[in-house]
């Protein structure tokens, strides 16, 4: 009852102004509400709405499957120099050298004519062998070409007289001899030495003044002789 009668005062008051406008008449109840209507029919679409914002990122995806082989890259930079390696094995021997032909010298000449001059070398002008050449048969000296130990030899025929025979090397008389004899006899005398020579040393025979059996004829020679017994080692010398 209070509801209706606030109503029926608000009614009043809004429709006052109209009630004025028109006649005033006195109002009846309200009716009873209509029965609702039908349903519309559906309207028209409407214009497209504005894109919405991006979406959260959606979860990742398989692994793709493999791609083909690329292009060979450029060459890289030098490593660093490696460790020094273990020392090789001994190599083989080697064949024998061929220096032997250069390592000889010999020689062996004979007198040609009986009682040489004294005091000078022995010119012993009939070569038996020299192909080295060492022994120069118009000087009657040997000049030594390769350093080393060499081996000198004289064998005289002796006649009629005494003979002092002397070996000569490096101007020096190295070996001295003494042969007396007198008359028609005959006989040999003979010596051999060693001696250490370096490039240039020479060797000769000398006979003294008063001492000169030396003799020489077709039935009897008298020979120098000498020959390179061994050459000096090369380190040797050079040392
Ligand atoms: C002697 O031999 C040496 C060494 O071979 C040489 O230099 C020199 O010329 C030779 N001397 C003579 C007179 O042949």
């Amino acid at each position: 009852l209070l509801f209706n009668h606030k109503h029926w005062h608000l009614h009043l008051l809004l429709l006052a102004p109209t009630c004025t406008m028109t006649s005033p008449r006195l109002r009846g109840d309200k009716g009873e509400a209509g029965i609702k209507g039908e349903k519309g029919s559906k309207g028209d679409t409407g214009v497209e709405g504005i894109p919405g914002m991006n979406g959260q990122q959606g979860e990742k995806g398989e692994p793709g499957s493999k791609g083909e082989k690329g292009d060979l890259g450029p060459a890289g930079v030098m490593g660093p120099l490696g460790p020094k390696g273990n020392p090789g094995s001994r190599g083989i021997k080697g064949s024998k050298g061929d220096n032997s032909k250069d390592q000889r010298s010999a020689f062996s000449a004979g007198l040609s004519k009986s009682f040489p001059p004294p005091n000078v070398p022995i010119k012993f002008d009939k070569i038996l062998y020299n192909d080295q050449e060492d022994y120069n048969p118009s000087t009657g000296k040997f000049n030594c070409s390769i350093p080393g130990a060499y081996v000198f030899a004289y064998h005289m025929t002796i006649r009629g007289r005494p003979a002092r025979i002397s070996i000569v090397a490096q101007n020096k008389k190295i070996v001295k001899t003494r042969e007396t004899l007198y008359g028609q006899e005959i006989d040999q005398a003979s010596f051999l030495v060693i001696l250490k020579l370096n490039a240039g040393d020479q060797v000769w025979l000398e006979v003294g003044r008063d001492w000169n059996g030396i003799y020489v004829s077709a039935e009897d020679d008298s020979i120098f002789t000498g020959f390179l017994l061994y050459p000096d080692d090369i380190y040797e010398t050079l040392a």
